[in-house]
C-alpha cells in the first residue's frame, strides 16, 4: 500500500486537534493520546490494509482523534458516529482544521440503535469498524453494545480494550456467539490524561489491548 503519511508526522497532527472541554464522565469520555492512535491506525491501515479505500466507521468518535488518523492513512470515506453533540461539535472544528470535511462525515447518535442503511456501493466487505469504546466502567455493559453494532455491519473490527484475562475470555466469547472470532490481540500501554477531579496524575499509563475481529468461517 501508498504510506501517505510518517508515523511522527500523523502524531503531530493528532496531538494539535482539541479535546473534550467538558469531558461526561457518563459517557467515559477521554482522548486517546496521538502515540496510541497512530499505533492503531497504523496496525489496522499499514499491518493489514484495513483502512486505504475502506469504508470507515468511528464508533464512539469523540473529537476525531481515530477518524483523523483514518482519513489520513487514506479511507475512502470515514463515518464518525458520537451520542454527544458537542463532542461532533469539536469533531467538526479538528476536521475543518485539517481539511478533512470530505471525507470525514459526522454523526450524533446512540450506537445501542444506530441504523446502518447500506447503499448499494457499500457492500459490508468494504466496512472497517475503529473504535475505542467505554470500557464500560461507568455503564454496565456499554462496550459489549459497541462490539454489537459493530458486528451487524463490517468485515472487520479493530476495538481497544482493558487488559486481562477475565475481559479477554469474556470478550472472545462474546464475539463467539455473534459469529465472530478474535483473530489478533496486542498489548499497548495508552496514556490517559488527567480530564476528571478523580484523577491524582497528570498522565496515567493503563494497560489496554487492540482486539482484531474477524467473522467465523463457515463450515
Ligand atoms: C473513550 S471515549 C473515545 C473517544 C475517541 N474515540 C477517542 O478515542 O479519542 C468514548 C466515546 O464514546 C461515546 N459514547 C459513549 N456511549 C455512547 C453511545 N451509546 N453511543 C454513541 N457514542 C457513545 C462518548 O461520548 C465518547 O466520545
Amino acid at each position: 500500500m501508498l504510506l501517505l503519511l510518517k508515523k511522527k508526522d500523523l502524531a503531530s497532527i493528532v496531538q494539535n486537534t482539541q479535546g473534550f472541554k467538558n469531558p461526561k464522565i457518563n459517557l467515559e469520555q477521554y482522548c486517546i493520546d496521538a502515540g496510541s492512535v497512530v499505533d492503531f491506525a497504523y496496525f489496522a491501515g499499514v499491518e493489514h490494509d484495513d483502512i486505504q479505500n475502506q469504508f470507515i466507521f468511528d464508533l464512539g468518535a469523540g473529537t476525531g482523534r481515530i477518524s483523523i488518523a483514518a482519513a489520513f492513512l487514506g479511507a475512502q470515506f470515514v463515518h464518525s458516529i458520537d451520542l454527544d453533540w458537542d463532542a461532533l461539535l469539536i469533531l467538526k472544528e479538528n476536521i475543518h482544521h485539517v481539511n478533512l470535511c470530505n471525507i470525514i462525515s459526522p454523526i450524533c447518535a446512540d450506537i445501542a440503535t444506530f441504523p446502518l442503511y447500506r447503499k448499494k456501493k457499500i457492500k459490508s466487505t468494504d466496512i472497517t469498524t475503529l473504535m475505542n469504546p467505554p470500557f464500560g466502567v461507568q455503564k454496565r455493559n456499554a462496550d459489549r453494545v459497541f462490539l454489537k453494532t459493530a458486528f451487524s455491519f463490517s468485515k472487520v473490527v479493530y476495538s481497544i480494550h482493558l487488559t486481562g484475562e477475565k475481559t479477554r475470555k469474556f470478550i472472545s466469547n462474546f464475539a463467539d456467539k455473534l459469529g465472530w472470532t478474535v483473530d489478533y490481540i496486542v498489548p499497548f500501554n495508552m496514556l490517559l490524561e488527567r480530564a476528571y477531579s478523580f484523577h491524582k496524575e497528570r498522565v496515567k499509563k493503563i494497560d489496554v489491548m487492540i482486539y482484531r475481529f474477524i467473522k467465523k468461517r463457515k463450515r
